[in-house]
């Protein structure tokens, strides 16, 4: 018998881009409503890279998600070049950073201030290795000479290998993977390497985004790769396996920075997010792995307790909506008109 609702430990999402200001109010809820905790990447203009900024910014995303006094944003400082190592291990140590990002500078929105050189940042990393605060990384390669299908695999060649060897001890998640040559690798390397996978690199490869016409609300960073890879995806996420966890990557821009002669890079999933991820999981027969990926894995990489909560997923049809509208600010979501087979109950 196929099921026809599932109960599940209260997911978290551990890699969510909220933005800030108007933004920031519109989409934040629907985190907020779904999942208990969300790392929050810290890709603003400028970028946080401080504790002081992370506590500032903490404050508005709480502000956003008053209706949901429960949910616990995770908050990430932005590395830089001339990052203040002191200053990250202190804002660990007090509890207001929960791990820092590593986007490698041009590889994707506001990544200008990104790291030019991976060992330009090697004292601040081995001092997060000893502390034991997760480096999350954008894991792309950039440069004129590298193909935008291959910035990943030449990501996991040119830069984590060496990094793991010279760091073996280092906490890291490789975000939102799109490749088998990813999913191997983690699966490969020591029990300190994770990884999240989002909803939609589950669903879509680059024929999705790019045959009949070009969908730019299809379009993210990394790019979708071929079917292949979307099937070892597909294979990670459901096996169960703990090195592998929910992070949706929900990256919402205005309808015209989407639908524009130079698109930005981000699909927006957070309105029915773990309703994406419970179709997967039903297609691949593997709903009973869901809670695991969702609800389980991610806090036993962090070393954060499991949630107490829980929520309720319905076999139920609905529409998503073709946009959402705020104070004249309208943001096109994933799968926008479709029908999606689940529903998250209301509390
Ligand atoms: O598609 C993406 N959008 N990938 C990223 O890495 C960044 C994100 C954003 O901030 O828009
Ligand atoms: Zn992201």
């Amino acid at each position: 018998m196929t099921a026809q609702s599932i109960t599940l430990i209260k997911p978290d999402d551990w890699h969510v881009h909220l933005r800030d200001g108007e933004m920031l109010k519109q989409v934040a809820p629907y985190t907020a409503q779904q999942f208990a905790r969300a790392i929050i990447m810290p890709n603003l203009l400028p970028p946080v890279t401080t504790t002081a900024m992370a506590v500032d910014y903490r404050q508005r995303i709480l502000a956003a998600t008053q209706d949901y006094p429960d949910f616990k944003p995770l908050m990430v400082a932005y590395l830089t070049d001339d990052l203040d190592g002191k200053d990250l291990i202190n804002g660990h140590q007090q509890g207001v950073l929960t791990a820092a990002k590593l986007y490698p500078a041009g590889a994707t929105t506001n990544s200008s201030h990104g790291v030019t050189d991976i060992k330009h940042i090697y004292p601040v990393l081995e001092a997060m290795q000893k502390q034991g605060m997760p480096l999350l990384v954008h894991g792309e390669v950039v440069g004129d000479d590298i193909d935008v299908f291959d910035r990943e695999a030449r990501f996991i060649d040119d830069v984590m290998q060496p990094l793991l060897k010279d760091m073996p001890e280092l906490k890291v998640v490789f975000e939102h993977i799109t490749t088998k040559d990813a999913a191997d690798f983690v699966m490969s390397a020591g029990d300190n390497v994770a990884a999240t996978i989002t909803a939609h690199h589950l669903q879509i490869n680059r024929n999705d985004m790019l045959v009949g016409g070009i969908k730019p609300h299809l379009y993210c960073l990394p790019v979708a790769k071929r079917e292949q890879h979307r099937q070892a995806l597909r294979k990670a996420a459901t096996s169960g396996h703990q090195k592998f966890f929910l992070g949706t990557d929900t990256a919402p821009h205005a309808i015209n920075a989407k639908e524009s002669a130079c698109g930005c890079a981000g699909i927006f999933t957070a309105p029915h997010a773990i309703e994406h991820y419970a179709q997967v999981f039903e297609e691949e027969n593997a709903l009973d792995k869901l809670e695991a990926f969702a609800s389980i894995n991610g806090p036993k990489f962090y070393q954060l307790s499991i949630n107490k909560d829980h929520i309720t997923l319905i076999k139920k049809d609905q529409q998503v909506p073709e946009k959402t509208i705020d104070k004249g600010l309208s943001i096109v979501p994933f799968k926008a008109g479709e029908i999606l087979a689940w529903q998250l109950q209301a509390d």
